[in-house]
């Protein structure tokens, strides 16, 4: 990116009393026009990774990824409103933006695109993308309406401000992944789509910036959706291939957890998301529950 703005001698405060100093080599671009003009005036390969911040093990891989692929990279920061529901968590979704800088700048990231709500959805804002069949209507579209078009919405928009040559996703969250593919499909956008496996925590629990939410308790308790997937994909693992009895296999496991309330699990054709009757070719496995007041997802590739 550009090379001087942004750039200089940061402080940041982890909560309490640490407090660190350092050089920082990043842009920090808040509004379109700024990320515009250094997108402008950098040549060779551009990465995008879309985040909404709080940061954590998962995010640092794809950026890392970014990086060793890539000439420059760019991480956006943005809680998109458009992509929570109006009984959801926007108003309390965990942000951190001194921590996540931090972060980024370690991770050599040429720049950073936090803008506001207002510099993404300006006045009068009404041009939606929405994509349309199983793939955005069942499982987490059928679960939080309108989830998909806010993403959908906000990615290409992100796209279009960015132009990177690759975006990087995390697997974690698998339908979200085939929804941004479609799109970059379907508006012939020039971007190629990259996805990196989900981090883990040595337990097992896949890495989210909503495990903030959980109580001890509940954190133990959520334990139960990974350990659901490895249930089921034992049982693949001694040939069986019928997909409700791998999907019984994953409720099982959930309901010997008392904290865990399921809402799905689901076997289902890793492009399409449609449900499947048989394991034939590599498939998905996805559960959604909730621990406590979290909702939580986590998903496995089923491959025969
Ligand atoms: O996965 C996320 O963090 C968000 O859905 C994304 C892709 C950054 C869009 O807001």
């Amino acid at each position: 990116m550009r090379p001087g703005s942004g750039r200089g001698l940061r402080v940041a405060r982890d909560g309490g009393d640490h407090v660190s100093v350092y050089w920082c080599l990043m842009e920090v671009l808040s509004t379109v026009a700024a990320m515009q003009s250094a997108r402008a005036a950098t040549p060779g390969s551009v990465a995008l990774v879309p985040t909404m911040g709080c940061l954590h093990e998962g995010h640092l891989a794809l950026v890392r990824r970014a990086r060793a692929e890539n000439e420059h990279v760019v991480v956006s920061i943005f809680v998109n409103p458009t992509q929570f529901g109006p009984q959801e968590d926007f108003e309390r979704y965990p942000r951190d933006p001194e921590r996540d800088l931090r972060l980024l700048a370690a991770e050599r990231v040429d720049a950073v695109f936090m803008p506001t709500v207002e510099e993404m959805y300006p006045p009068g804002f009404d041009e939606w993308v929405e994509l349309r069949g199983p793939l955005t209507e069942r499982l987490e579209g059928a679960a939080r309406p309108g989830h998909f078009r806010g993403v959908a919405t906000v990615v290409a928009r992100l796209f279009r401000i960015v132009q990177p040559h690759r975006a990087y996703f995390g697997e974690k969250d698998a339908q979200q992944l085939q929804v941004i593919r479609r799109l970059v499909r379907e508006l012939h956008l020039p971007v190629e789509i990259l996805s990196v496996p989900t981090v883990r925590e040595p337990d097992g629990l896949a890495m989210s910036s909503r495990n903030a939410y959980l109580s001890a308790e509940e954190r133990r308790a959520a334990l139960a959706l990974s350990r659901s997937l490895r249930a089921a994909e034992r049982l693949l693992g001694n040939g069986v291939t019928d997909a409700e009895t791998l999907r019984r296999a994953a409720r099982d496991e959930i309901a010997r957890e008392p904290g865990v309330r399921l809402e799905y699990v689901s076997v289902s054709d890793g492009e399409t998301f449609e449900e499947l009757e048989q394991v034939e070719r590599p498939a998905r496995l996805l559960v959604a529950a909730r621990a406590g007041r979290t909702r939580l997802i986590d998903n496995a590739l089923l491959a025969p």
